[in-house]
């Protein structure tokens, strides 16, 4: 074959180029995106205006990142990137609960809170009860299990989307279960809200017909010793956007029910068990 570069060839003289002693993982990824990459631009026969507007995209999409906003992530979520590779490398054996998308809301440092405290400060929205057990496969109990909650607030928006409007913190606790692996604590029953759609990401939704909404969910991270991180969310059941999810988030099995409750404190309750597998996982899953 020619060493020279021409339509037929292209893929395979770009991969020629990588030197022997590159690693042999970026040689598999960059070989097969390269191979990839070259047969997308053959099958559609990509115009050179097209070629100019993509590259347009992706400039303006990097500009818009900052400490703050990551709109990569945010393009990675829409086009079902970020569910696919979490589907690939957390494949957990039946009961055990599913991890869905991070978001990029959350926020390292929120407050320790004592069990049944309320995370929700602003004073907005409905409040829920939310309770449970985090455990394992076997229904035993897990100790000292730290579960991470954040959610929006009642408008729809996340704290740091409106540090200057919501009060530090706001919707955000930490909680550490005790030996019997239980949790409760109160928070807003989440609405639905648009992603952050005043970028080129949220241009992209419009022009493919796509709304930016996301069902309402509380986030939840789950970290125990010996145990594999949960990275998840429970979904409040029959919310409008459960089947449209923007980033591809919801599951089956993480759709809950908030029950109307005569409590002091909550208006609803949200039951939810955390279940947890061993950490190197024992399942045949890879
Ligand atoms: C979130 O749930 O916070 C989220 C997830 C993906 C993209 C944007 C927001
Ligand atoms: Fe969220």
């Amino acid at each position: 074959m020619s060493a020279y570069f021409n339509e037929a060839n292209s893929a395979h003289v770009v991969n020629e180029r990588m030197a022997p002693e590159t690693s042999p993982r970026l040689q598999e990824v960059m070989g097969s995106l390269i191979q990839h990459l070259h047969a997308f631009i053959k099958d559609v026969q990509l115009r050179p205006e097209e070629w100019e507007t993509a590259i347009d995209f992706l400039t303006r999409t990097g500009q818009m990142c900052s400490a703050e906003r990551q709109e990569f992530i945010l393009l990675s979520d829409c086009l079902g990137l970020s569910m696919l590779v979490d589907a690939i490398h957390h494949r957990r054996p039946e009961g055990a609960t599913e991890n869905t998308v991070f978001g990029p809301f959350f926020v390292e440092g929120a407050p320790e809170k004592t069990m049944g405290s309320c995370i929700s400060l602003d004073e907005k929205g409905e409040l829920c009860l939310y309770e449970g057990i985090v455990k394992d496969l076997n229904g035993e109990p897990i100790a000292q299990a730290r579960i991470h909650a954040w959610s929006d607030n009642a408008d729809g928006f996340y704290d740091v989307q409106q540090p200057d409007q919501q009060p530090k913190w706001n919707n955000r606790g930490v909680f550490t279960t005790d030996a019997d692996g239980r949790y409760h604590f109160i928070g807003i029953k989440p609405v639905s809200y648009p992603i952050p759609d005043d970028g080129p990401v949220g241009q992209l939704l419009k022009q493919l017909g796509r709304h930016p909404y996301r069902p309402a969910h509380m986030h939840f991270m789950i970290e125990a010793p010996g145990y594999d991180k949960v990275i998840t969310h429970t979904f409040v059941q029959g919310d409008n956007y459960l089947e449209s999810d923007t980033v591809f988030g919801v599951k089956q099995s993480l759709v809950t029910a908030f029950d109307p409750i005569e409590h002091p404190q909550a208006q609803w309750r949200s039951t939810f068990d955390f279940v947890l597998v061993p950490h190197p996982r024992t399942s045949t899953a890879t």
